[in-house]
């Protein structure tokens, strides 16, 4: 038997027959590589999978239908997801927990892999906690803010239509001598505006993560207005400022509208074609998640640890992320002294 046959006549020792699939939460650019990888790996390991439609609304609402190979061809370098997705409410109640249950085992459905955030996950673990059925989690948001795993999926791509964005939004600011603020996403997490700061030459970085005193706020935009020169400001949208609108007012009231702009990004950072980077770890999360299954594991989710692909306890993603590479603020700081 070739090392291949032995691989596989292992794990056909699973009692794993039959997994559902699904995507929850915001949506996020590399899902669908994600759905694809799940499967044509489940496919390789004669399993049978199942996609349930719109996130956790489709296991209550028995919206669960097999997915064939053909069914994902093509869809690698699409953004969104062929599946839907929502942010159920309904999952909080066991009630409507035991009716997702219910419809998963009259389709013998032995487990679950599901793509989305920590929220996703908090319902996934009290569910097969619950019915005792085994869940495995595969990171996938733009904001790249859940403990335990060093990436989420879409993350690469939300901050390059970021700073594509700022590109674009530079030849305003250049041209006019403008400062802009310019408002990203990330919900209560810091990273997409850091990261998209550091990689787009902004002067300037407000995020939840670092209290900001206004006054001194409204003194850097004072002296970069009298350099005459044309600044990015990236405010993420959780800061306590409130939004690039907020700070706009603000400095409006001080007298400083003239030479100021804010620009919101809003959902186009979550849209769009993946990048290589997520189409290629979505693609090892999820074989990665299929094979954890056969191996009988559960309550863990797919990441990535010290640039590796590895797993990590449910438990561990419930914690608060703290931001990475904090340094990026000093060097953003540093970079744009004058
Ligand atoms: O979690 C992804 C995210 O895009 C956040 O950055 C943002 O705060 C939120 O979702 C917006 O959610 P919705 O699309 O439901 O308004």
């Amino acid at each position: 038997m070739s090392k291949t046959n032995i691989i596989k006549a292992f794990f056909m020792s699973s009692k794993i027959r039959n997994i559902a699939l699904l995507t929850s939460g915001g949506d996020s650019p590399g899902m669908n590589a994600c759905i694809r990888a799940v499967v044509r790996a489940a496919l390789y390991h004669d399993l049978v999978p199942y996609g349930v439609y719109d996130g956790l609304n489709g296991l209550i609402k028995n919206e669960i239908k097999e997915l064939k190979y053909k069914d994902v061809s093509n869809i690698l370098q699409m953004g969104g997801t062929i599946l839907g997705t929502a942010r159920c409410k309904e999952f909080h109640e066991k009630e409507f927990r035991a009716k997702a249950y219910e419809n998963l085992a009259a389709k013998n459905i032995d487990a679950l892999i599901a793509i989305g955030g920590d929220g996703t996950f908090m319902g996934m673990s009290i569910f097969s906690n619950e019915f005792d059925i085994p869940v495995i989690g595969i990171p996938g948001t733009i904001d790249n803010d859940i403990n335990g795993t060093e990436y989420t999926i879409g993350f690469d791509t939300a901050l390059n239509t970021i700073i594509n964005s700022i590109d674009n939004i530079r030849d305003t600011a250049a041209s006019h001598h403008r400062i802009f603020l310019v408002e990203v996403m990330g919900n209560n997490s810091g990273t997409l505006a850091l990261y998209a700061a550091a990689a787009s030459g902004a002067r300037e970085v407000f995020m939840p993560e670092k209290k900001e005193d206004l006054i001194e706020i409204k003194e850097k935009v004072k002296k970069a207005i009298a350099a005459n020169r044309s600044s990015i400001i990236i405010v993420s949208e959780g800061d306590e400022i409130g939004g690039a609108q907020q700070l706009y007012d603000y400095l409006a009231e001080q007298h400083l509208a003239d030479k100021i702009r804010f620009s919101v990004l809003g959902h186009i950072q979550r849209g769009g074609r993946p990048t290589f980077i997520d189409r290629l770890n979505a693609t090892l999360f999820g074989e990665k998640a299929v094979v954890s299954l056969l191996q009988g594991r559960s309550n863990i989710m797919i990441g990535i640890k010290e640039g590796k692909v590895a797993t990590e306890d449910f438990l561990l993603s419930q914690e608060k992320k703290s931001i990475q590479n904090m340094e990026y603020l000093k060097l953003i700081r540093k970079l744009s002294v004058y």
